[in-house]
């Protein structure tokens, strides 16, 4: 049997990633790492994250031998896919916030970049914003609120627009935000909550975010053999890993069921 796949994020996140992998290649064995003990990633310093992630992964790698680990989580990769590459003999492919996409589509030349507090403060993000979106206003805006929004909704409670509305509030009521219509969703929780985020809008936006993009990522350095299976209907079972076991875990089943995660074990 082929190794799976690694999908890392500190919740579910990289749900959000996932699902796109899925749908292109659905004979990858899948395992699913949430680093719920170290959650949440966006409220923490850089050097917590630097020295965390890599650590981290490097058990999962040597517990599951994946082909390849995604690292589906905007804060860990603008921090750590350095060091997460230096550390690991194997393949990473980073979450990249959606800055180019989003000013590719921007027809008012203002756009919004939603991530946590530690993804919008990188200098990555300037760099993007600076290569990309050179002729944009480009605002940004820190939200640990909508990541554990997200977490609620899919452990089965619910989340209405209202309440996502104050975060989007938070790109809009800058100056120049009147006129902003693509928000980049620099944290992988939040295409999770995007039906409740456009349903808040006040002005016409579109949202975008990096998974499609990683899924043809993996398409392409995993080859033409792991996009063949893709034709072969049924997707195979994977596995979601937690690094702490709590009630949150045991809400997610139904979740995780939906994205194919059959079953549950910490590491
Ligand atoms: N999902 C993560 C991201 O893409 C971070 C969520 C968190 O733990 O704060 O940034």
């Amino acid at each position: 049997m082929t190794a799976p796949i690694l999908v890392f994020d500190s919740g579910v996140g990289g749900l959000s990633v996932l699902g796109p992998i899925r749908s292109l290649l659905p004979g990858l064995g899948i395992v699913y790492a949430a680093d719920n003990a170290g959650f949440p990633y966006g409220t923490r310093s850089e050097a917590e994250i630097a020295a965390r992630v890599p650590a981290l992964l490097g058990r999962l790698v040597e517990r599951f031998r994946p082909q390849l680990v995604v690292i589906a989580c905007n804060t860990a990769s603008t921090i750590a896919l350095s060091h997460v590459r230096a550390a690991l003999d194997v393949a990473v492919v980073g979450t990249v916030p959606a800055v180019k996409p989003a000013a590719e589509r921007s027809l008012s030349r203002v756009i919004g970049v939603l991530g946590t507090a530690a993804t919008v403060r990188q200098a990555y993000v300037d760099r993007l914003s600076a290569e990309f979106a050179g002729d944009c206003l480009v605002l940004r805006h820190g939200s640990a609120r909508l990541v554990t929004l997200a977490e609620a909704k899919l452990a089965g409670e619910t989340v209405t627009a209202e309440d996502v509305a104050p975060e989007l509030r938070g790109l809009t009521d800058q100056p120049g935000g009147d006129r902003m219509d693509m928000v980049a969703l620099a944290c992988t929780h939040f295409p999770l909550l995007q039906d409740e985020l456009a349903a808040a809008a006040t002005q016409p936006l579109a949202f975008v975010d990096g998974g499609a993009g990683i899924a043809r990522r993996v398409a392409h350095l995993l080859g033409p053999d792991a996009g063949q299976r893709a034709g072969q209907g049924v997707p195979l079972p994977g596995r979601a890993v937690f690094t702490r076991a709590d009630a949150h875990v045991d809400a997610l089943a139904r979740a995780l069921q939906g994205f194919g995660l059959d079953s549950t074990e910490i590491l």
